[in-house]
């Protein structure tokens, strides 16, 4: 049976059934990626930006004889920002391939045409079974990004301690757990603004001005996920001339996720992107004890930040894609093909 799902007033048992699913396909589909942990798993799956909205629905199995409720095997959500809806779809490993995934599709892409919104955005991670399920479904791919990871029981801490160090006269690197302090928030903004249509794909929406951004490191504190960040500031003019931003999730806090890295250009070309990086984590070390690994997402086409990264230990791990497809027409296949 599928139906719409609210994870904020789910049971503590729904939770519990989706978690197991969604490690049965972590192990599945990225046998190398740690389980995820039920802690603030809630949160991560109900809260927002204001302004955006996510919808979801299960695929329970049916109760028991005795009335004990049956487990969640797929769940697909929705959220809806801008003109597009973002998906995400699970179907446990030992019922695929039987429509499931195709169901549950169409039910969030019937509420995106419902609702007024143009397209459907989804990641989609290479190697997996996924890519050929979107494929099928028509989507085309927009966006192709490479996943790396970085193994910290093999960084050689010394040499990072002289890379955090190497890097121009003239500015300040600042660690700040939690989020930029307020004074600086203006500056951290122009400093993302500027690269924004350069870098980054449409589905992970960075923050621009003031407002947004503080929404935004608001929600990732509400989701359980915690951010940490560098920058270096140009001491001359008090400009953020670089920074980086690491948010290690309560629901998988063994692996750290690396989000924006900027170095805004007037200030490349004086190791800013490798001492910031190198900084980070040294500080996650102390900061985070139980972390073994970070996982960072770069465009193909960034062969600088891919150096850096490689510098530092990163190993390319996959290929992480955007596909997307119009809403009208996904309904309209999707329907055609019951
Ligand atoms: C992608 C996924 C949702 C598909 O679910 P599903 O219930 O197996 O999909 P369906 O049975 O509805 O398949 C629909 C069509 O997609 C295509 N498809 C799906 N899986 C496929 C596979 N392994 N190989 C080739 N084609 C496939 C087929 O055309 C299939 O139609 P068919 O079975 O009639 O040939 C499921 O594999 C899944 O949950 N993957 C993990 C997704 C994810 O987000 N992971 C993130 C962490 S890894």
């Amino acid at each position: 049976m599928v139906r719409e799902w609210d994870p904020r007033t789910a049971s503590s048992a729904e939770i519990a059934s989706l978690l197991d699913t969604l490690n049965a396909v972590l192990a599945a589909d990225l046998p190398q990626d740690p389980p995820w942990r039920e802690s603030s798993l809630r949160e991560y799956l109900a809260e927002v930006m204001p302004g955006e909205r996510r919808i979801s629905w299960i695929a329970q199995e049916d109760p028991d004889a005795d009335g004990t409720p049956g487990a969640i095997l797929g769940q697909v959500h929705v959220l809806l920002l801008g003109n597009i809806g973002v998906l995400e779809v699970l179907v446990h490993p030992t019922v695929r391939r039987s429509g499931l995934g195709r169901d549950l599709v169409l039910r969030a892409a019937r509420r995106v045409y419902q609702e007024g919104f143009e397209s459907i955005g989804v990641e989609v991670v290479g190697d997996t079974p996924a890519v050929a399920f979107y494929e099928s479904l028509g989507f085309g791919r927009e966006y192709v990004e490479t996943r790396s990871v970085l193994d910290l029981s093999g960084v050689d801490w010394a040499e990072l301690a002289e890379m955090s160090i190497g890097l121009g006269a003239g500015y300040r690197v600042e660690f700040h757990p939690g989020g930029p302090p307020d004074e600086l928030i203006e500056a951290y903004a122009r400093a993302k603004a500027e690269i924004r249509d350069i870098e980054d794909g449409e589905l992970r929406p960075s923050s621009y001005d003031p407002q947004r951004l503080r929404d935004s490191l608001d929600c990732l504190h509400r989701r359980g996920m915690k951010p940490y960040i560098v920058l270096a500031l140009h001491e001359q003019t008090g400009e953020v001339a670089g920074l980086t931003e690491v948010v290690v999730p309560a629901q998988h806090p063994t692996r750290a996720d690396q989000y924006d890295t900027i170095v805004v250009q007037d200030h490349r070309g004086y190791g800013i992107d490798r001492a910031i990086k190198a900084r980070m984590l040294l500080e996650l070390r102390s900061a985070e004890p139980q972390l073994t690994e970070v996982q960072t997402w770069n465009a193909q086409a960034n062969e600088a930040m891919l150096k850096v990264n490689a510098e530092l230990g990163y190993r390319t791990d996959r290929d992480w894609c955007e596909y997307s497809i119009d809403v009208a027409e996904l309904v309209h296949r999707l329907d055609a093909t019951r």
